[in-house]
């Protein structure tokens, strides 16, 4: 039997490298699942609050976000989806393995080290919750017993701190009760922002332009990739290192078209090779269109039906209770609370 779980923070509507890059992922791995697969997705609101948020806005993301569960595809008679704070048993796991984490490892974490790169030491901003943020995200796979995490590239060093957690526990308590989960890279692991195509696709960008979100329109698809920065060189090719703004649109286009499986992104920057960049960007925009379109229109239904979302995340909630209590009971008895 497989557990798939993964998570995404509710803190504004995700955009195209969350879907690229995971909640695409969480669709295909619910579709082909097999009848013994649990299929566990939670919306990240304690994860979120690393960041202060304001509580009336991040009650309202909380509603888009599960909304926007549902549009891309997510059946919640397949797969349990519910918010990580209707779940004690997140951050009551979560304390049981700080009483584990090594403060060293977590303060080589490049997500800790970029969000307090502008810092001095003993600086008042940075938090302790920001900072002990991994082991949170450790807890929530580890407290359903996940075998398998579908995530993009950014996530992958969390991971790997989850499955050190998870032996170094078994260790200590000499018995196996913690599941070290195995890491799904999605194949578009890492989307670039449009308007600085060396860092990530990101919510937290100030430029809104950088990112196209999933509900944005078709014109205003077409316009954020239109000006997409690019480069001056020649003709189409794609070379990351030099040409990250090129090849972020061939990527972009790769995993968004029918031709993922068959042909590489080097071998469709050949097709296209003569084409000017601005015919690159109008097929680029097609295609993405293409792909939100049916999304942004199941969005809109969706989030109207607040009554309906109440319910799903309430008996999401009440599963995901029941599947943390399990891992809890091991995890309490072998470390002697009970
Ligand atoms: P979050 O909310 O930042 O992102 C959700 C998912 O989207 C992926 N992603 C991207 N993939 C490709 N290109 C991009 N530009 C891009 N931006 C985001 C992320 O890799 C992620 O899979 N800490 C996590 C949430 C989390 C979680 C977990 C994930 C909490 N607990 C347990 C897995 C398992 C986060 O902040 O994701």
């Amino acid at each position: 039997p497989r557990t798939i779980f993964s998570g995404i923070q509710p803190t504004g509507v995700p955009h195209l490298g969350n879907y690229l890059g995971a909640l695409r992922q969480w669709v295909k791995l619910q579709d082909e699942a097999s009848s013994d697969t649990t299929l566990i997705y939670s919306l990240v609101d304690l994860h979120a609050i690393t960041i202060r948020q304001d509580p009336k806005q991040l009650r309202q993301w909380k509603k888009d976000s599960l909304a926007m569960l549902l549009a891309i595809g997510l059946d919640p008679q397949r797969s349990i989806i519910f918010h990580q704070s209707d779940v004690p048993a997140h951050a009551e796991l979560m304390w049981i393995l700080s009483c584990q984490a090594s403060t060293g490892y977590l303060g080589r974490m490049t997500q800790w080290k970029d969000k307090t790169a502008n810092e001095k030491d003993g600086s008042e901003k940075s938090k302790l919750g920001l900072f002990s943020y991994p082991v949170l995200q450790a807890a929530d796979v580890l407290v359903h017993g996940a075998t398998h995490v579908p995530v993009g590239h950014d996530q992958a060093q969390h991971l790997e701190f989850a499955r050190q957690l998870a032996n170094g526990f078994n260790e200590a308590y000499g018995k196996n009760v913690l599941m070290p989960p195995e890491t799904l890279i999605s194949p578009a692991k890492r989307i670039m922002s449009l308007t600085e195509p060396d860092k990530k696709m990101s919510k937290s960008h100030a430029n809104p332009k950088s990112r196209i979100l999933l509900t944005d329109s078709d014109d205003v698809i077409r316009s954020k990739i239109k000006s997409a920065v690019t480069d001056s060189y020649e003709g189409i090719s794609y070379e990351p290192e030099r040409r990250p703004g090129v090849s972020n649109l061939i990527d972009i286009f790769y995993h968004s078209g029918e031709s993922v499986e068959t042909e590489s992104q080097v071998a469709l920057a050949e097709h296209m090779a003569g084409l000017s960049l601005r015919a690159l960007k109008e097929e680029v925009a097609m295609a993405v269109v293409e792909v939100i379109r049916p999304i942004r229109e199941r969005y809109e239904s969706f989030v109207r039906d607040e009554a309906t979302l109440d319910a799903i995340a309430e008996e999401g909630a009440r599963k995901a209770v029941a599947s943390a209590a399990v891992t809890m009971t091991d995890v309490k008895r072998a470390v002697g609370l009970v």
